[in-house]
Protein backbone atom coordinates (compact mmCIF):
# COMPACT_ATOMS: atom_id res chain seq x y z
CA UNK A 1 0.00 0.00 0.00
CA UNK A 2 1.40 3.83 -1.09
CA UNK A 3 2.28 5.59 1.90
CA UNK A 4 2.45 9.20 2.02
CA UNK A 5 4.43 11.54 4.91
CA UNK A 6 2.37 14.42 5.84
CA UNK A 7 4.02 17.12 8.29
CA UNK A 8 0.84 18.06 10.33
CA UNK A 9 0.72 21.96 11.76
CA UNK A 10 -2.42 22.26 13.23
CA UNK A 11 -1.11 25.70 14.58
CA UNK A 12 -3.47 28.49 16.45
CA UNK A 13 -7.08 28.71 17.38
CA UNK A 14 -9.20 26.63 15.20
CA UNK A 15 -6.59 25.53 13.44
CA UNK A 16 -6.32 22.60 15.83
CA UNK A 17 -10.41 22.06 15.34
CA UNK A 18 -10.34 21.60 11.61
CA UNK A 19 -7.56 19.99 10.89
CA UNK A 20 -8.92 16.53 12.62
CA UNK A 21 -11.89 17.19 10.84
CA UNK A 22 -9.23 17.12 7.42
CA UNK A 23 -7.46 14.11 9.00
CA UNK A 24 -10.55 12.10 9.29
CA UNK A 25 -11.58 12.29 5.93
CA UNK A 26 -8.35 11.80 4.38
CA UNK A 27 -8.18 8.37 6.49
CA UNK A 28 -11.81 7.53 4.64
CA UNK A 29 -10.43 8.39 1.17
CA UNK A 30 -7.15 6.37 1.91
CA UNK A 31 -9.26 3.07 2.92
CA UNK A 32 -11.19 3.49 -0.41
CA UNK A 33 -8.33 4.23 -2.69
CA UNK A 34 -5.70 1.64 -1.29
CA UNK A 35 -3.44 4.60 0.37
CA UNK A 36 -2.02 5.55 3.67
CA UNK A 37 -1.09 9.16 4.96
CA UNK A 38 1.32 9.05 7.73
CA UNK A 39 1.61 12.12 9.82
CA UNK A 40 3.76 14.16 12.08
CA UNK A 41 2.71 16.27 13.95
CA UNK A 42 4.25 19.75 14.92
CA UNK A 43 3.02 22.17 17.93
CA UNK A 44 4.70 25.04 16.31
CA UNK A 45 2.15 27.91 17.29
CA UNK A 46 2.19 31.00 19.53
CA UNK A 47 1.76 28.52 22.53
CA UNK A 48 4.63 27.44 21.72
CA UNK A 49 6.14 30.91 20.61
CA UNK A 50 5.08 32.18 24.26
CA UNK A 51 6.67 29.00 26.05
CA UNK A 52 10.11 28.79 24.00
CA UNK A 53 10.29 31.88 22.52
CA UNK A 54 10.15 30.89 18.77
CA UNK A 55 6.91 29.59 16.74
CA UNK A 56 9.28 26.71 15.30
CA UNK A 57 12.50 25.06 16.39
CA UNK A 58 15.87 26.38 14.62
CA UNK A 59 15.92 23.45 12.29
CA UNK A 60 11.87 23.51 11.99
CA UNK A 61 12.12 23.78 7.81
CA UNK A 62 14.61 21.30 7.89
CA UNK A 63 12.54 18.97 9.74
CA UNK A 64 9.40 18.87 7.40
CA UNK A 65 11.29 19.41 3.86
CA UNK A 66 11.15 15.62 2.73
CA UNK A 67 7.74 15.41 3.70
CA UNK A 68 5.56 14.59 0.71
CA UNK A 69 3.36 17.73 1.98
CA UNK A 70 2.19 19.93 4.67
CA UNK A 71 -0.97 20.34 5.92
CA UNK A 72 -1.81 22.89 8.17
CA UNK A 73 -4.66 24.35 9.94
CA UNK A 74 -4.24 28.66 11.05
CA UNK A 75 -1.50 30.25 12.19
CA UNK A 76 -1.72 33.59 14.27
CA UNK A 77 -3.04 34.42 18.24
CA UNK A 78 -3.97 37.42 20.57
CA UNK A 79 -1.05 38.27 22.71
CA UNK A 80 1.69 37.04 19.70
CA UNK A 81 2.22 40.09 17.47
CA UNK A 82 0.73 38.80 13.65
CA UNK A 83 4.29 40.15 12.79
CA UNK A 84 6.25 37.67 15.19
CA UNK A 85 4.01 34.95 14.51
CA UNK A 86 3.61 34.73 10.71
CA UNK A 87 7.46 35.71 9.48
CA UNK A 88 7.84 33.12 12.18
CA UNK A 89 6.26 29.98 10.90
CA UNK A 90 3.93 30.39 7.87
CA UNK A 91 5.74 32.99 5.54
CA UNK A 92 9.11 31.00 5.69
CA UNK A 93 7.30 27.95 4.88
CA UNK A 94 5.64 29.57 1.79
CA UNK A 95 9.25 31.18 0.84
CA UNK A 96 12.34 28.56 1.96
CA UNK A 97 10.22 25.72 0.11
CA UNK A 98 9.14 27.95 -2.88
CA UNK A 99 5.40 27.57 -2.90
CA UNK A 100 5.60 30.73 -5.25
CA UNK A 101 1.50 29.40 -6.10
CA UNK A 102 -1.20 30.24 -3.86
CA UNK A 103 -4.14 28.32 -5.74
CA UNK A 104 -7.79 29.29 -4.20
CA UNK A 105 -10.72 27.72 -5.66
CA UNK A 106 -13.91 29.55 -5.13
CA UNK A 107 -17.06 27.57 -6.13
CA UNK A 108 -20.50 28.17 -5.53
CA UNK A 109 -21.89 24.99 -3.24
CA UNK A 110 -25.43 23.98 -3.21
CA UNK A 111 -27.03 24.69 -0.34
CA UNK A 112 -24.37 27.60 0.43
CA UNK A 113 -26.18 30.87 -0.39
CA UNK A 114 -24.09 33.56 -1.33
CA UNK A 115 -25.02 37.22 0.93
CA UNK A 116 -25.64 39.26 -2.32
CA UNK A 117 -28.72 39.94 -4.20
CA UNK A 118 -26.43 39.12 -7.52
CA UNK A 119 -27.39 35.96 -8.75
CA UNK A 120 -24.06 33.57 -7.53
CA UNK A 121 -25.34 30.08 -9.42
CA UNK A 122 -22.14 30.11 -11.71
CA UNK A 123 -19.42 31.33 -9.87
CA UNK A 124 -16.80 29.06 -10.59
CA UNK A 125 -13.01 30.86 -10.19
CA UNK A 126 -9.67 30.08 -9.20
CA UNK A 127 -7.66 33.25 -7.60
CA UNK A 128 -3.59 32.20 -8.24
CA UNK A 129 -2.18 34.13 -5.95
CA UNK A 130 1.42 35.14 -6.01
CA UNK A 131 3.40 33.62 -2.61
CA UNK A 132 6.88 34.69 -1.86
CA UNK A 133 7.14 37.85 -2.78
CA UNK A 134 5.77 41.39 -3.84
CA UNK A 135 4.50 43.87 -0.92
CA UNK A 136 5.23 40.90 1.02
CA UNK A 137 8.54 41.74 1.55
CA UNK A 138 11.07 42.03 4.47
CA UNK A 139 12.95 44.67 2.82
CA UNK A 140 12.11 48.08 5.10
CA UNK A 141 11.04 48.54 8.70
CA UNK A 142 10.39 51.11 11.62
CA UNK A 143 12.53 54.04 11.71
CA UNK A 144 12.87 56.75 14.74
CA UNK A 145 10.33 54.90 17.21
CA UNK A 146 8.27 57.29 19.28
CA UNK A 147 10.09 60.39 17.81
CA UNK A 148 8.44 62.98 15.49
CA UNK A 149 10.25 61.79 12.79
CA UNK A 150 9.30 58.24 13.51
CA UNK A 151 7.76 55.95 10.19
CA UNK A 152 7.51 52.98 8.44
CA UNK A 153 8.65 51.69 5.27
CA UNK A 154 8.14 48.42 3.10
CA UNK A 155 9.48 48.08 -0.49
CA UNK A 156 7.84 45.35 -2.89
CA UNK A 157 9.73 43.43 -4.79
CA UNK A 158 8.61 42.10 -7.76
CA UNK A 159 11.03 40.04 -10.13
CA UNK A 160 11.00 39.11 -13.70
CA UNK A 161 11.09 35.04 -13.15
CA UNK A 162 9.05 35.43 -10.03
CA UNK A 163 6.32 36.96 -11.82
CA UNK A 164 6.53 35.00 -15.38
CA UNK A 165 6.60 31.64 -13.56
CA UNK A 166 3.44 32.74 -11.25
CA UNK A 167 1.58 34.40 -14.44
CA UNK A 168 2.71 31.14 -16.45
CA UNK A 169 1.24 28.71 -14.18
CA UNK A 170 -1.99 31.27 -14.48
CA UNK A 171 -1.97 30.77 -18.06
CA UNK A 172 -1.70 26.74 -18.08
CA UNK A 173 -4.44 26.77 -15.77
CA UNK A 174 -7.22 28.69 -17.59
CA UNK A 175 -5.87 27.11 -21.25
CA UNK A 176 -7.63 23.94 -18.66
CA UNK A 177 -10.23 25.45 -18.06
CA UNK A 178 -12.20 28.11 -19.73
CA UNK A 179 -9.71 30.22 -21.40
CA UNK A 180 -10.42 33.50 -19.60
CA UNK A 181 -7.74 35.49 -17.17
CA UNK A 182 -8.14 38.34 -15.55
CA UNK A 183 -4.73 39.98 -14.20
CA UNK A 184 -5.42 42.20 -11.12
CA UNK A 185 -3.53 45.50 -11.60
CA UNK A 186 -3.00 48.74 -10.21
CA UNK A 187 -1.00 50.57 -13.20
CA UNK A 188 -2.83 53.98 -13.36
CA UNK A 189 0.17 55.63 -12.77
CA UNK A 190 0.66 55.43 -9.06
CA UNK A 191 2.57 52.09 -8.38
CA UNK A 192 6.13 51.61 -9.64
CA UNK A 193 5.60 47.80 -10.06
CA UNK A 194 2.50 46.93 -11.54
CA UNK A 195 3.35 48.17 -15.20
CA UNK A 196 6.24 45.94 -14.86
CA UNK A 197 3.83 43.03 -13.78
CA UNK A 198 1.70 43.83 -16.99
CA UNK A 199 4.07 43.97 -19.24
CA UNK A 200 5.14 40.16 -18.44
CA UNK A 201 1.41 39.60 -18.24
CA UNK A 202 0.98 40.91 -21.92
CA UNK A 203 4.57 38.88 -23.01
CA UNK A 204 3.16 35.61 -21.53
CA UNK A 205 -0.15 35.44 -23.10
CA UNK A 206 -0.51 32.44 -25.44
CA UNK A 207 -3.26 31.78 -27.97
CA UNK A 208 -6.29 29.95 -26.46
CA UNK A 209 -6.63 32.16 -23.88
CA UNK A 210 -8.90 35.21 -23.57
CA UNK A 211 -7.09 37.78 -20.97
CA UNK A 212 -7.33 41.19 -19.74
CA UNK A 213 -6.34 43.18 -17.06
CA UNK A 214 -8.64 45.40 -14.17
CA UNK A 215 -7.41 47.66 -11.63
CA UNK A 216 -7.72 46.20 -8.49
CA UNK A 217 -10.20 48.09 -7.17
CA UNK A 218 -12.64 47.64 -10.26
CA UNK A 219 -11.84 44.39 -10.03
CA UNK A 220 -13.32 44.30 -6.03
CA UNK A 221 -16.43 45.68 -7.59
CA UNK A 222 -17.07 43.50 -10.10
CA UNK A 223 -15.99 40.06 -8.75
CA UNK A 224 -19.14 41.26 -6.21
CA UNK A 225 -21.81 42.18 -9.46
CA UNK A 226 -20.55 39.31 -11.65
CA UNK A 227 -18.52 37.00 -10.02
CA UNK A 228 -19.91 34.34 -12.51
CA UNK A 229 -17.38 36.04 -15.50
CA UNK A 230 -14.28 35.09 -14.11
CA UNK A 231 -12.51 32.25 -14.55
CA UNK A 232 -8.83 32.61 -13.57
CA UNK A 233 -7.40 35.84 -11.76
CA UNK A 234 -3.99 36.34 -11.63
CA UNK A 235 -2.59 38.49 -8.75
CA UNK A 236 0.39 39.71 -6.88
CA UNK A 237 0.40 38.67 -3.44
CA UNK A 238 -1.23 41.49 -1.31
CA UNK A 239 -3.98 41.45 -4.39
CA UNK A 240 -4.42 38.06 -4.13
CA UNK A 241 -4.85 37.91 -0.48
CA UNK A 242 -7.65 40.57 -0.42
CA UNK A 243 -9.35 39.22 -3.66
CA UNK A 244 -9.34 35.55 -2.60
CA UNK A 245 -11.61 36.35 0.83
CA UNK A 246 -13.37 38.81 -1.17
CA UNK A 247 -14.55 35.86 -3.87
CA UNK A 248 -14.86 33.32 -0.78
CA UNK A 249 -17.40 35.98 1.15
CA UNK A 250 -19.41 36.45 -2.22
CA UNK A 251 -19.77 32.62 -2.53
CA UNK A 252 -20.93 31.68 0.28
CA UNK A 253 -18.29 32.19 3.10
CA UNK A 254 -14.44 32.06 3.64
CA UNK A 255 -15.19 28.98 6.62
CA UNK A 256 -15.57 26.81 3.24
CA UNK A 257 -12.83 28.47 1.53
CA UNK A 258 -9.48 26.29 0.56
CA UNK A 259 -5.59 26.66 -0.53
CA UNK A 260 -3.26 25.41 -1.99
CA UNK A 261 0.65 26.88 -1.67
CA UNK A 262 2.51 24.96 -4.32
CA UNK A 263 6.20 24.74 -5.32
CA UNK A 264 4.60 23.48 -9.31
CA UNK A 265 8.55 21.80 -9.57
CA UNK A 266 8.03 19.62 -6.44
CA UNK A 267 11.85 20.44 -5.34
CA UNK A 268 10.36 21.04 -2.03
CA UNK A 269 6.91 19.76 -0.59
CA UNK A 270 3.75 21.85 -0.76
CA UNK A 271 1.26 23.49 1.43
CA UNK A 272 -2.14 22.99 2.31
CA UNK A 273 -4.40 25.40 4.86
CA UNK A 274 -7.70 26.83 4.31
CA UNK A 275 -7.86 30.31 3.51
CA UNK A 276 -9.38 31.57 6.64
CA UNK A 277 -6.97 32.24 10.41
CA UNK A 278 -7.09 30.89 13.72
CA UNK A 279 -10.99 32.31 14.24
CA UNK A 280 -10.00 33.63 18.29
CA UNK A 281 -13.78 34.40 18.03
CA UNK A 282 -15.02 31.08 18.13
CA UNK A 283 -12.07 29.06 19.10
CA UNK A 284 -12.82 26.56 21.88
CA UNK A 285 -16.52 26.51 21.18
CA UNK A 286 -16.83 23.50 18.07
CA UNK A 287 -18.22 25.01 16.19
CA UNK A 288 -15.61 25.80 13.32
CA UNK A 289 -16.25 25.11 10.01
CA UNK A 290 -14.35 22.42 8.61
CA UNK A 291 -14.53 22.71 4.61
CA UNK A 292 -11.92 24.91 3.84
CA UNK A 293 -9.68 22.25 5.34
CA UNK A 294 -11.79 19.36 4.01
CA UNK A 295 -11.50 20.54 0.71
CA UNK A 296 -7.95 21.78 1.22
CA UNK A 297 -6.57 18.28 1.87
CA UNK A 298 -8.98 17.10 -1.14
CA UNK A 299 -6.69 19.48 -3.00
CA UNK A 300 -3.67 17.37 -0.80
CA UNK A 301 -4.76 14.57 -2.57
CA UNK A 302 -4.91 15.91 -6.01
CA UNK A 303 -0.86 16.71 -5.60
CA UNK A 304 -0.30 13.72 -4.24
CA UNK A 305 -1.52 12.03 -7.60
CA UNK A 306 -4.58 10.92 -6.12
CA UNK A 307 -7.38 12.96 -8.03
CA UNK A 308 -10.31 10.46 -8.15
CA UNK A 309 -9.88 10.37 -4.40
CA UNK A 310 -9.96 14.55 -4.15
CA UNK A 311 -13.22 14.17 -6.40
CA UNK A 312 -14.60 11.92 -4.18
CA UNK A 313 -13.74 13.94 -0.85
CA UNK A 314 -15.23 17.22 -2.90
CA UNK A 315 -18.45 15.44 -3.47
CA UNK A 316 -18.93 14.22 -0.11
CA UNK A 317 -18.59 17.23 1.25
CA UNK A 318 -21.07 18.96 -1.27
CA UNK A 319 -23.10 16.46 -0.96
CA UNK A 320 -24.06 17.12 3.14
CA UNK A 321 -24.45 20.57 2.05
CA UNK A 322 -26.77 20.40 -0.13
CA UNK A 323 -28.89 17.45 1.04
CA UNK A 324 -29.35 17.93 4.20
CA UNK A 325 -29.86 20.88 6.92
CA UNK A 326 -26.23 19.94 8.62
CA UNK A 327 -23.97 22.91 8.92
CA UNK A 328 -21.91 24.86 11.42
CA UNK A 329 -23.35 27.97 12.67
CA UNK A 330 -21.44 30.42 9.98
CA UNK A 331 -23.52 28.42 7.32
CA UNK A 332 -26.30 29.11 9.25
CA UNK A 333 -26.84 25.37 10.48
CA UNK A 334 -26.95 24.10 14.37
CA UNK A 335 -23.76 21.60 13.94
CA UNK A 336 -20.57 21.06 15.50
CA UNK A 337 -17.26 20.57 13.64
CA UNK A 338 -17.38 17.28 14.18
CA UNK A 339 -21.31 16.65 13.71
CA UNK A 340 -20.24 17.62 10.19
CA UNK A 341 -17.62 15.80 9.56
CA UNK A 342 -19.43 12.55 10.58
CA UNK A 343 -21.55 13.09 7.69
CA UNK A 344 -18.81 13.89 5.54
CA UNK A 345 -17.42 10.40 6.31
CA UNK A 346 -19.74 8.62 6.38
CA UNK A 347 -20.79 9.21 2.44
CA UNK A 348 -16.83 7.87 2.16
CA UNK A 349 -17.41 4.62 3.80
CA UNK A 350 -17.61 1.36 2.14
CA UNK A 351 -21.68 0.87 1.83
CA UNK A 352 -22.31 -1.32 4.79
CA UNK A 353 -18.49 -0.75 6.28
P1 LIG B 1 -10.07 34.78 10.58
O1 LIG B 1 -10.17 34.11 9.25
O2 LIG B 1 -9.43 34.02 11.66
O3 LIG B 1 -11.55 35.20 11.08
C1 LIG B 1 -12.37 36.13 10.39
C2 LIG B 1 -13.84 35.85 10.72
O4 LIG B 1 -14.28 34.67 10.04
C3 LIG B 1 -14.10 35.58 12.21
O5 LIG B 1 -15.33 36.13 12.58
C4 LIG B 1 -14.15 34.07 12.29
O6 LIG B 1 -14.95 33.56 13.34
C5 LIG B 1 -14.74 33.68 10.93
N1 LIG B 1 -14.23 32.37 10.49
C6 LIG B 1 -13.00 32.12 9.99
N2 LIG B 1 -12.87 30.82 9.72
C7 LIG B 1 -14.03 30.23 10.07
C8 LIG B 1 -14.50 28.89 10.03
N3 LIG B 1 -13.74 27.88 9.56
N4 LIG B 1 -15.76 28.64 10.47
C9 LIG B 1 -16.54 29.64 10.93
N5 LIG B 1 -16.16 30.93 10.97
C10 LIG B 1 -14.91 31.23 10.55
O7 LIG B 1 -9.31 36.16 10.32
P2 LIG B 1 -8.75 37.26 11.36
O8 LIG B 1 -9.73 37.42 12.47
O9 LIG B 1 -8.37 38.39 10.53
O10 LIG B 1 -7.41 36.62 11.93
C11 LIG B 1 -7.29 35.93 13.16
C12 LIG B 1 -5.87 35.42 13.29
O11 LIG B 1 -5.59 34.45 12.26
C13 LIG B 1 -4.81 36.51 13.13
O12 LIG B 1 -3.75 36.22 14.01
C14 LIG B 1 -4.38 36.36 11.70
O13 LIG B 1 -3.09 36.84 11.44
C15 LIG B 1 -4.45 34.87 11.51
N6 LIG B 1 -4.63 34.41 10.12
C16 LIG B 1 -3.91 33.31 9.73
C17 LIG B 1 -4.08 32.77 8.48
C18 LIG B 1 -3.29 31.57 8.07
O14 LIG B 1 -2.77 30.90 8.93
N7 LIG B 1 -3.19 31.25 6.81
C19 LIG B 1 -5.02 33.33 7.61
C20 LIG B 1 -5.75 34.46 8.02
C21 LIG B 1 -5.55 34.98 9.29
C1 LIG C 1 -3.67 34.08 4.16
C2 LIG C 1 -3.38 34.96 5.35
C3 LIG C 1 -1.92 35.30 5.43
C4 LIG C 1 -1.52 36.03 4.16
C5 LIG C 1 -1.55 36.14 6.63
C6 LIG C 1 -2.04 35.51 7.89
C7 LIG C 1 -0.08 36.43 6.62
O1 LIG C 1 -4.20 36.09 5.34
O2 LIG C 1 -3.09 32.98 4.08
O3 LIG C 1 -4.47 34.47 3.31
O4 LIG C 1 -1.77 37.24 4.03
O5 LIG C 1 -0.94 35.39 3.31
MN1 LIG D 1 -5.70 36.08 3.77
Amino acid sequence: MRTHRIALIPGDGIGAEVLPAATAVLHAAGRRHGFTLAYDSFDWSCERYLREGAMMPADGLERIRHHDAILLGAVGWPGVPDHVSLWGLLIPIRRTFRQYVNLRPITVLDGVPGPLRTATADVDLVVVRENVEGEYSEIGGRLNRGFPEEMAVQESVFTRAGVTRVVDYAFDLAARRRGVLTSATKSNGIIHTMPFWDEIVAERARLGVTWSQEHIDALAAKLVLHPERFDVIVASNLFGDILSDLAAAVAGGIGVAPAANLNPEREFPSMFEPVHGSAPDIAGTGVANPVGAIWSAAMMLDHLGHPEAGDEVRAAFRAVLAGTAIRTPDLGGRATTGEFTREVVQRLEPAGG
